[in-house]
């Protein structure tokens, strides 16, 4: 029998690339979006269901699983991948944006992960996969509450594992460097407010050297990464983290091997801070 892999926030990006992957490898795919009228490419490939899920409604969640289910049998894989960034400066950003960031990043996160949870259990096996990012390990300025929700998807798939392996349930994360997607512009939600005039010179400073270093020729693809989902759901081992990209791989090296205040001053020259 196939296996079926749930992705959240499959209508782009890393999303979509792993759904490609896993349908064009034998895989039953359930691409699951906030908009589901809007796609056409997916629902035409075989062994794929493309319904609605948007983890800020628990509904939706309860509703996705249960067709899939309905109609492939069983779920193996979930991809936790849903996810954008709040940017800017901390004292600017709206307390509902707040909310809503780690609504989307985290306790949607949570939602999928407990409701498939009674499936996986019952079947004594199941795979969670959760996008985490370099940005779960390490720090840019100007994103402190993206790299909150982030470095929480760490900590919580960290803790999780162990019970987990009680029910026979593997957890991974995976960690992108820069992929060129949507993540830079649509799904960016910046918010500075320039009459908070102490910031103003950093954030110019640093928003013009970000975008001179976010060259998307440089940046990983969503396919490269999906090939890492991959190898996380098939290789058969319990490895925890997969380093996704040669950005992430030579960033998070360093990093691991500089004090705090190394790693500082490496940022600040980087970004001529
Ligand atoms: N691109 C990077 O450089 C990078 C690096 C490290 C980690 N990541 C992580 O990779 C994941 C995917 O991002 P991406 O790069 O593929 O960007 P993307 O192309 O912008 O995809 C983001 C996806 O999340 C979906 N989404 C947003 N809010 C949602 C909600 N409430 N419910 C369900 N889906 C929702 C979007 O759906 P809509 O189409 O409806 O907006 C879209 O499908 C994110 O978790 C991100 O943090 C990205």
């Amino acid at each position: 029998m196939n296996k079926t892999i749930l992705i959240t926030g499959a209508s782009s990006g890393i999303g979509r690339a792993t759904a490609l992957l896993f349908q064009e490898k034998g895989w039953n795919v359930i691409a699951t979006m906030r908009t589901p009228e809007k796609e056409s490419e997916l629902k035409s490939l075989d062994n794929v269901l493309v319904n609605k899920l948007d983890v800020l409604e628990i509904d939706t969640i309860k509703s996705s699983l249960k067709e899939g289910i309905e109609k492939f049998g069983k779920i193996d894989v979930v991809l936790n991948n849903a996810g954008y960034a709040l940017m800017g400066t901390f004292e600017s950003a709206k307390r509902e944006s707040i909310i809503r960031q780690f609504g989307v990043n985290v306790q949607g996160l949570f939602d999928v992960t407990q409701e498939v949870l009674p499936h996986f259990r019952a079947n004594k096996e199941g795979m969670f996969i959760n996008i985490s990012s370099i940005g779960g390990k390490m720090t840019f300025p100007l994103m402190p509450l993206y790299h909150s929700t982030k470095w929480a998807v760490e900590g919580f798939s960290e803790s999780l594992r162990w019970e987990m392996a009680q029910i026979g349930v593997k957890v991974k994360l995976v960690e992108p460097g820069g992929v060129a997607t949507d993540f830079g512009g649509r799904s960016l939600d910046m918010q500075h407010n320039p009459e908070l005039t102490e910031y103003n010179e950093f954030v110019g400073a640093f928003t013009k050297a970000m975008q001179a270093s976010m060259d998307p020729s440089n940046m990983s693809k969503a396919e490269q990464i999906a090939e890492v989902i991959y190898t996380a759901a098939t290789d058969g081992k319990d490895t925890l983290r997969y380093r996704a990209g040669a950005d992430a791989k030579q960033l998070l090296a360093a990093r691991s091997n500089m004090s705090d205040e190394e790693f500082f001053t490496m940022q600040e020259q980087q970004f001529g801070l």
